[in-house]
């Protein structure tokens, strides 16, 4: 069998655009939902995976009882689903061609296992590879009060090039329902990612 000349290389323009998004177990599920729907049309693949917590969380909060669930009606042919304990799925190693990482919502858990290195499943391992490569990280968090532990943590993965997202609504843009309020916490990741989706109008535009 012939090798190919070359792949693709990232500054491709022609290349597959592929993300990967994980579900962790914290509040706020409705996000990852809200989220998936948006930015699903600008991606030719999306890497999705949830831990257990996450999935029952999701339950509790949005009545969703599979992964599958969170898959946008008619979009499931970009997604691909992998169990988190999957060390041998494509976004595990720095060698494919991904553009970053998107834990929405992130758990103070997850949080303290990438900032201490500990590659032991699927987020924990992208998130690493991310880092390493420099591609994107955007956690978006949610917690609250934060401890020192939590704040250390944040701050470790800010200094490696993380991007810490809090689930954190503003209120100057008259918005007058709980979905305008998730719009705007996902319209922030989508700009974090340098997805062209706008949800909500900017400040002054
Ligand atoms: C109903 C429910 C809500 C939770 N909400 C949060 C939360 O908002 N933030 C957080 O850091 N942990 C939260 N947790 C705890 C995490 O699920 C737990 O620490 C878990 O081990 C995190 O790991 P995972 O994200 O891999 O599931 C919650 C747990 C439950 C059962």
């Amino acid at each position: 069998m012939s090798r190919p000349e070359s792949y693709f290389t990232m500054n491709n323009p022609t290349r597959p655009k592929r993300i990967m998004v994980a579900i962790s177990g914290a509040s706020g599920s409705i996000y990852a939902k809200r989220f998936l729907r948006a930015i699903s049309p600008a991606y030719d693949c999306i890497y999705l995976t949830a831990s257990e917590n996450a999935v029952a969380i999701a339950q509790q909060e949005v009545g969703i009882t599979r992964l599958e669930d969170f898959i946008p009606e008619g979009e499931e042919k970009r997604f691909r689903i992998f169990d988190p304990c999957d060390m041998f799925a494509p976004p595990a190693s720095g060698s494919h061609d991904y553009d970053g990482l998107v834990v929405i919502p992130c758990s103070m858990g997850v949080v303290g296992r990438i900032a201490s290195g500990i590659s032991t499943d699927l987020v924990t391992r992208a998130a690493d590879v991310c880092l390493k490569e420099r591609r994107k990280l955007v956690l978006v968090i949610r917690e609250t009060p934060l401890s020192v532990i939590h704040l250390r943590n944040l701050t470790i993965l800010a200094e490696a090039g993380a991007i810490i997202l809090p689930a954190a609504p503003a209120f100057y843009g008259n918005q007058d329902s709980v979905d305008d309020l998730i719009d705007f916490v996902v319209d922030r990741v989508c700009r974090a990612i340098g997805v062209d989706v706008r949800l909500i109008e900017g400040w002054g535009e």
